[in-house]
């Protein structure tokens, strides 16, 4: 089978930390689709960083200028797009990104969340100056609000050790079936 295809979109979704970023940028590179990653472009649209867009203008600001952005792929095709954590859970945007393309759940259990973001998690506002036991109830509790929507992707692939080949041969299954 080709390796490049033809009107194709995919939306990757999933918790932070979960690997959208890096698995989208290498999916689109081997499947010869444009790449886009969701908080790089609300970051232009706003001109600062995500940190500074949740301390100046708050989350409300941010989560409208996270749809807007995903709604400028409305109609478009031969893209990859890494969504931000939160972004399928508002605004009815799960039921857009079902109907503009492929939808795919990166899974991922919470220790295994845990053991990315506590690394991390200074330079993320959501978490930001968390204490350890703060993070992993945030976890718990953000990934039982969202589990239910982040499901309903046509796609939900368990991340944990998942190698890109892997995840590119799964769309191509999915394609072809
Ligand atoms: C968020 C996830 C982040 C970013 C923002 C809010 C969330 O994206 O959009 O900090 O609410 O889960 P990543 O999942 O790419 O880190």
């Amino acid at each position: 089978m080709a390796d490049h295809f033809t009107d194709m979109n995919i939306f990757l979704t999933g918790f932070m930390g979960s690997g959208k970023s890096t698995f989208g940028r290498k999916l689109a590179k081997q499947l010869s689709l444009r790449f886009y990653d969701l908080d790089k472009m609300v970051e232009e649209k706003a001109k600062c960083s995500i940190e500074d867009i949740f301390k100046y203008l708050g989350e409300d600001a941010f989560r409208k200028m996270e749809s807007e952005c995903l709604h400028t792929f409305e109609g478009q095709e031969n893209f990859v797009l890494s969504c931000g954590g939160g972004t399928p859970c508002y605004f009815g945007n799960m039921e857009f990104i079902l109907e503009q393309g492929l939808c795919i759940y990166l899974e991922m259990d919470e220790a295994s969340l845990f053991n990315r973001l506590v690394h991390a998690k200074n330079v993320r506002p959501t978490i930001k100056g968390f204490t350890e036991e703060e993070l992993k109830l945030f976890i718990k509790d953000t990934l039982a609000k969202r589990r239910e929507i982040y499901e309903r992707a046509h796609l939900v692939i368990p991340v944990l050790n998942l190698k890109p080949a892997e995840l590119k041969e799964l769309v191509e299954n999915h394609r072809k079936a």
